[in-house]
């Protein structure tokens, strides 16, 4: 056995001291080592051996593998500094070269808006609230004052989850009004930035999955005027500087009275193609909360008022970016996610 085995760890020794490239070595490998190789048939040979010997001739294999390993590992070892070597003092090997640069991800535009207006609201003292997505009827509707067979459910095309159960995708951020109410003692301010889901046709415009800021303060003697007043303070900081704003009237059942909110067009002063001429952008949908949903939420009405108002963040998001298409924000393509 052990004159076997010398001979071929001679021989391995030899092949390795011989081999020029990671390729030759790697076919050596396979030779002793490899599941039909040499060290293999020695050791199923054992068989052979009186019974008395075979622990001495075990041993003795696994040595010798172990010495062709080791031989292997020094011998790649010393390759891959010879090619490095080789490769620096080459010509054209230029050690000022910048290193590739590292791909990195970078943040939705959506995050971004999102955290700035974190950022202004929590400055103001609002709290940021969270709800869930999977609603049930009575928050997305019932308690905001939308009974059954109400007109205003046909305006929200909702994704139903399980009618029996009245489980359904929140169509707006408002369901968090209640949840708000039911858990915070007023006086309160805050915001819940979210998903939102409809069951549109979707289009340049129209997205079935899109993003609302809710905004609620509720407290003694809140009025239009706070409205407005936050509003406008929101604004510039946005924008850095000050807007006019304007209220029509808007109809939604849990506000009352309800508002559109328009503002000053930002970007021109005659007229251009983002207020489409008419030097206003409507901005978001408000009002003073419902006396019926105070009462839904737990909060008394004769004492409390407050107001509410539901920002459209892909709207402002596309509005800070100049983008014009809403299909774009929720569609996942790197080329357009990598200009933020
Ligand atoms: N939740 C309403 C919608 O999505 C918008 C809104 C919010 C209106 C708050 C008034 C007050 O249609």
């Amino acid at each position: 056995m052990s004159a076997e085995r010398a001979r071929l760890e001679e021989l391995a020794l030899a092949a390795i001291a011989a081999a020029r490239e990671t390729a030759e070595l790697a076919r050596v490998e396979r030779e002793f080592l490899g599941k039909e190789g040499a060290v293999g048939k020695l050791l199923a040979s054992i068989r052979d051996v009186p019974p008395d010997e075979r622990k001495a001739f075990g041993h003795g294999a696994n040595e010798l593998k172990r010495a062709i390993e080791t031989a292997l590992a020094a011998r790649r070892a010393m390759l891959e500094r010879e090619r490095l070597a080789a490769e620096r003092s080459a010509e054209d090997f230029d050690p000022s070269l910048p290193a590739r640069a590292l791909a990195h991800g970078s943040l939705h535009p959506l995050t971004h808006v999102v955290r700035r207006l974190e950022e202004i609201f929590s400055s103001m003292g609002y709290a940021i609230l969270d709800g869930p997505e999977v609603e049930l009827d009575y928050y997305n509707f019932e308690a905001l004052n939308i009974p059954k067979d109400h007109p205003a459910r046909e305006m929200h095309d909702t994704f139903w989850c399980d009618r029996e159960q009245k489980l359904l995708l929140r169509t707006h951020t408002s369901p968090v009004q209640l949840r708000a109410l039911e858990r915070m003692r007023p006086p309160f301010r805050a915001i819940v930035p979210g998903r939102c889901f409809r069951n549109e046709t979707t289009d340049a415009s129209h997205e079935h999955t899109f993003h609302q800021m809710e905004g609620l303060v509720v407290g003694e003697d809140i009025t239009v005027g706070h409205l407005i007043g936050t509003m406008k303070t929101f604004l510039r900081e946005v924008f850095r500087r000050e807007l006019e704003v304007r209220l029509r009237p808007g109809y939604f059942p849990f506000v009352e009275p309800g508002f559109e909110l328009d503002v000053r067009c930002p970007f021109c002063e005659r007229g251009c193609s983002v207020c489409k001429r008419s030097t206003w952008i409507e901005l978001c949908p408000c009002g003073m909360v419902h006396p019926k949903v105070l009462r839904y939420g737990g909060v008394d009405p004769e004492r409390y008022t407050g107001f509410a108002f539901g920002l459209g963040l892909s709207r402002l998001v596309m509005l800070r970016y100049g983008i014009d298409d809403i299909r774009l924000l929720m569609g996942a393509d790197v080329r357009f996610l990598e200009q933020f």
